[in-house]
Order: structure tokens, then C-alpha cells, then sequence
């Protein structure tokens, strides 16, 4: 049976390390990290992660701010407020909600953030700094990834990595971070011939598809380390990952859940990256 990675555990030692390094840095400098958070619509997840992300600052004891705008905003008052934000002495941290209403294009708004704001990770300018192996702000959800699989103690090196999924948000980046740790990867996505074959082969196999409970058992090699990145609910109202959890605990050496996996640490990451950008305004 593999061994459970317990996201919730490793999410909560993280919130617990940043609360006393803000109660330093505010006794230290003054400074109490600021995260503004943009939510363009309504959609009913988004709106859950962010209440979550402000339920996070609050513990810690950063400062949050956020921003709604309806469906139909144009591009420009989501640049204005990204525009007042990157001013704000008393904002270290922007992010932009997604996925955004489908009239406007993350990328051209997310460009307009300043780099050392953005604490998602997903600006050109960080995204070249962890594509030339020296990042700054990493994405949530893969430095999750990569912490739980550090804490575990397992070894990336000369691992054959298989990611399914290949989005901006999760596969690109994480595969980016395994590579320059280096892992050989390959990604696959829907138009991958023999995916099985391929996913068989993969010493560490991170599910990112939003398919729910697709990588069954047969597609894993014995002892292999399972990483779900899906959260998908069923008709029924159960939350569920892209695998097949029972079944696939049964081969894999060690294995996230879903929930109390990735999910919760992506959370822990943007606090990290929050806390990094606020850090760098410490007078030397
Ligand atoms: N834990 C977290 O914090 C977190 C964060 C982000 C996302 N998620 C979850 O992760 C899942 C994926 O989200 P996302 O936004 O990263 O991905 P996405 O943009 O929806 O992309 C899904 C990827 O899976 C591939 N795919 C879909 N069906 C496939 C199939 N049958 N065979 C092979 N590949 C297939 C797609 O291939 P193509 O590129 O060819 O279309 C695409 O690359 C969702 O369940 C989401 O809720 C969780």
C-alpha cells in the first residue's frame, strides 16, 4: 500500500513557519505583506478559492485586498486597478483569478502585473527565469508539487517523470521544475498516441487532466510515486482527483489524496511567494 502524502500536514507546518516569519518581519521592519486578489465574475469556484486565499492571509497575518468586477468587464478597469496595485507600497502581491470571463485574455492582463508581484508565477518575465533554471516566483500549484515530493524525501534525479497535462498553469511549469532537476519528462495531453504505454513507464506520474478518476490501475508502474493534481466533482457531490485512488494506492509507493493533496498547497505556495515579495522590500 502506498504511503499517503498529506498535503493538509505539510500545508499547515508551511502557514505555521510563514505566521512567525510575518510577526518577525512586522517587528523588524514594519512591513506586513499585502496580497490583492482579482476576481473578474462570478463563477462559483472561483469565487470559493478566493475566499480561501483571504481566509489564508488572514491566518497568517498578511493583509488582503480584493477586487470584483462584473462578467462583462472590458480589459481596461481590470488594467486600471493591476496598474494602482503595482504602485501600492502596501501590496506585495497581485493575482488575477482564473480562469477569466472568456472576452478577455489572461495573458495580455497578466503582463501588465509587476513581475516581482506576481506571486502566481505566470508573468513572461518569471516564467523565462524558471525556463533559464533561476526562477523567482514560481506557480502555485507545481512548487506545491515540488515541495511535497521534496518532503517526502524522494529522489528526482534520472527519474523518468511522465506529467498528463500539458496547461500553463500546472504541466509546462512542472515540467520546467522537474527538468532542472533533472528528471526526463514527458508530457502528454490529447492528442498523445499509446498514453498508457507512456504513463506505465513513469517512475513519478502527476495526473493534471480534469478527467475524473482516468489513470486507473493498469496505467501505473509497480512503486511508482503518484501525484493528482485534479479536483472534480461528481454528480453525486463527491470531490474526486483524475485517479483512481483505491485501486492505484495499491501499486504506487506514494500517492496524494484528493482533497488534502495539491489543492492545499497551492494555497501554502502563494503565502510563500507573498511573503518572498514582501521580503524584498526589506531595507539592507
Ligand atoms: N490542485 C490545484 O490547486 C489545482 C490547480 C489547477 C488545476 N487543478 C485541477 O487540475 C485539473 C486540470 O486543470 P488545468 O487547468 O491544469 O488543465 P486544463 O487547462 O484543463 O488542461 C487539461 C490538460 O489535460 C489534457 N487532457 C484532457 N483530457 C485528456 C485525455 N483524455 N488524455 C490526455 N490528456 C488529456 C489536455 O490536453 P490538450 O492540451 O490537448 O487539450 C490539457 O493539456 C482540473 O481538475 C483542475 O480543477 C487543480
Amino acid at each position: 500500500m502506498a504511503v499517503i502524502m498529506d498535503g493538509k500536514k505539510i500545508s499547515q507546518d508551511i502557514k505555521s513557519q510563514i505566521k512567525s516569519e510575518t510577526i518577525r518581519l512586522k517587528d523588524e521592519t514594519g512591513i506586513v505583506p499585502g496580497l490583492a486578489v482579482i476576481l473578474v465574475g462570478d463563477d462559483p469556484a472561483s469565487k470559493i478559492y478566493v475566499k480561501r486565499k483571504e481566509n489564508s492571509c488572514k491566518e497568517v497575518g498578511f493583509l488582503s485586498r480584493e477586487f470584483r468586477l462584473p462578467h462583462d468587464s472590458e480589459e481596461e478597469p481590470v488594467i486600471r486597478i493591476i496598474h494602482e496595485l503595482n504602485h501600492d507600497k502596501n501590496i506585495h502581491g497581485i493575482l488575477v483569478q482564473l480562469p477569466l470571463p472568456k472576452h478577455l485574455d489572461p495573458v495580455s492582463i497578466i503582463e501588465k502585473i509587476d513581475p516581482q508581484k506576481d506571486v502566481d508565477g505566470l508573468h513572461p518575465w518569471n516564467i523565462g527565469r524558471l525556463f533559464t533554471g533561476n526562477p523567482y516566483h514560481i506557480a502555485c500549484t507545481p512548487g506545491g508539487i515540488m515541495e511535497i515530493i521534496d518532503r517526502y524525501g524522494i529522489e528526482i534525479e534520472g527519474k523518468e517523470a511522465v506529467i498528463i497535462g500539458r496547461s500553463s498553469l500546472v504541466g509546462k511549469p512542472l515540467a520546467l521544475l522537474l527538468l532542472n532537476r533533472h528528471a526526463t519528462i514527458t508530457i502528454c495531453h490529447t492528442r498523445t498516441r499509446h498514453l498508457e504505454e507512456i504513463a506505465r513507464r513513469a517512475e513519478i506520474l502527476i495526473a493534471d487532466v480534469g478527467r475524473p478518476e482516468m489513470i486507473r490501475k493498469d496505467m501505473v508502474k509497480d512503486g511508482a510515486v503518484v501525484i493528482d493534481v485534479g479536483i472534480n466533482r461528481l454528480a453525486d457531490g463527491r470531490l474526486v482527483g483524475d485517479v483512481a485512488y483505491a485501486e492505484v494506492a495499491e501499486r504506487a509507493s506514494y500517492i496524494t489524496p484528493v482533497p488534502g493533496g495539491v489543492g492545499l498547497m497551492t494555497v501554502a505556495m502563494l503565502l510563500v511567494n507573498t511573503l518572498k515579495a514582501a521580503s524584498f522590500h526589506i531595507p539592507r
